[in-house]
């Protein structure tokens, strides 16, 4: 594989962060740029100020910077097609980019495309309908057949808010009105599916792949509501744990030959190139998995916790998903438990405010602090989103990384500072032995 491989990483997330930590270990890595990156990055590379969404942007700033390489973070850049913006230039398709091409990225752009594609290839999900303002009252008629709780999804991207899940048939039915008839999620929810409840616990599987050959990723943990005991709003992910102490191999088994190999073989055979992250957002229902949704990308804050867990350089992963030879590549995964625990600003997922100052992260001893929503001004670490601080550690165990995380997270201040003080808890095996 070359040396000093010049890599372009898109993005400015506590997952963008982790995966500069970890191409910066790399002893293939030449230069290591991060657009737009954020106040942790330049430890590990040099910030861009690029837009991801700025395609010609991107492309003058590969060009002039010898990039042999661009890793996408974020679904957006790959949903809007930045993989087939290389392919379509004369000089820009001889650069890998790790990330699908756009019609592979509609496994996460649309629910509708992504139901099909299980339905296509046996690949097991809750059984569903999509409707859209033309078939409204067919989609009433649909509530009326299932049982409570009712799913709704916005088909396209909602940034995380399109799915509702309503224990009223009235209310659902309202619902879908406002989705399909007023827009409720602008465009996304021109087409919405309407799906069975499964009822289990949730948990991720990441998968890396160059289209023929994959990798099964540690799976991990997402605690999604905002409040302690999974309460309160849905955020982007207060937390999460790797490995899942319920996915036991042999779950993991059924994963990987009803999920994994029919999904890469699916693609295939649907002549959807896929060179990339493939999330599987999947419910564990008394011991058999069920897809919730794909997504095109690696999950945030789940990121933080699968990549500290792999040996492997990243680099060589990615050279194997760029030229094919995946199965060439050893994965080696540490035997360790990784926990994350994101702090967050008061508020979030609401409003909340930016711009407080970050003080205390010198003092952090024995985690990982990933930056996920900040930035610097006047060469200090300042708020600059919802999730600020993801406090990653890894321990033999998950209540030592846990005491970890909490320990170092009491170091680090800002105004409106908050976090889950349950991560991890519901997992512990006193909390499951007095549950059971
Ligand atoms: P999605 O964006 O499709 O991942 O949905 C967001 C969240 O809604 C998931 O993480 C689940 O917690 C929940 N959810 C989605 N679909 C279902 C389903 N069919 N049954 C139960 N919960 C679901
Ligand atoms: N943590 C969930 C996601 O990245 O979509």
């Amino acid at each position: 594989m070359k040396q000093s491989f010049n890599i372009l990483l898109l993005g400015s997330g506590g997952r963008e962060h982790a995966f500069a930590w970890k191409i910066s270990q790399s002893k293939h890595l030449g230069k290591l740029y991060i657009a737009p990156g954020n106040a942790g990055t330049p430890a590990y590379g040099t910030n861009v100020n690029i837009d991801p969404l700025d395609f010609e942007a991107v492309k003058v700033f590969v060009r002039e910077n010898g990039i042999h390489m661009v890793v996408v973070g974020p679904e957006a850049p790959l949903v809007a097609g930045i993989h087939d913006f290389f392919l379509n230039d004369s000089v820009l398709k001889y650069i890998p980019v790790i990330g699908p091409q756009k019609e592979g990225a509609q496994l996460e752009g649309s629910k509708d495309f992504s139901k099909a594609f299980m339905l296509r290839h046996n690949i097991p999900t809750a059984a569903y309908s999509s409707f859209t303002a033309e078939t409204l009252s067919e989609g009433l008629a649909f509530i009326e057949t299932l049982d409570a709780p009712y799913v709704l999804k916005a088909d396209g991207l909602a940034a995380g808010k399109g799915v509702i899940i309503s224990e009223d048939e009235v209310e659902a039915k309202l619902e879908l009105t406002e989705m399909l008839m007023e827009e409720k999620f602008g465009e996304a929810s021109r087409k919405v599916v309407i799906e069975e409840f499964l009822h289990g616990i949730e948990l991720s599987v990441f998968v890396l792949t160059d289209g023929v050959n994959y990798k099964i990723l540690p799976a991990a943990k997402d605690y999604k509501r905002v409040g302690e005991g999974d309460t309160g709003l849905n955020t982007g992910g207060m937390g999460a744990i790797s490995p899942v102490p319920f996915a036991t191999d042999e779950f993991l088994k059924k994963v990987e030959e009803r999920v994994v190999i029919p999904t890469v073989n699916g693609l295939k055979k649907d002549n959807i190139p896929y060179t990339g992250f493939i999330f599987i957002g999947l419910m564990n229902v008394d011991g058999e998995p069920f897809v919730i949704e794909y997504n095109c990308r690696m999950g945030d804050p789940e990121t933080e916790v699968v990549i500290p867990r792999i040996k492997t350089d990243l680099l060589e992963l990615f050279e194997g998903v760029a030229n094919q030879t995946l199965d060439e590549v050893n994965l080696e995964i540490e035997n360790n438990t990784a926990v994350t625990v994101m702090m967050v600003a008061d508020g979030y997922p609401g409003n909340y405010e930016k711009g407080k100052v970050i003080t205390g992260l010198d003092e952090v001893e024995d985690s990982l602090v990933f930056h996920a929503g900040t930035k610097l001004l006047n060469g200090q670490a300042v708020t600059n989103g919802g999730r600020v601080l993801a406090v990653t550690s890894v321990g033999a165990s998950m209540n030592n990384a846990l005491g970890k995380s909490y320990r170092n997270i009491r170091q680090i201040e800002y105004d409106g500072k908050y976090y889950r003080k349950d991560i991890g808890f519901d997992l512990r095996e006193d909390v499951i032995e007095e549950r059971e």
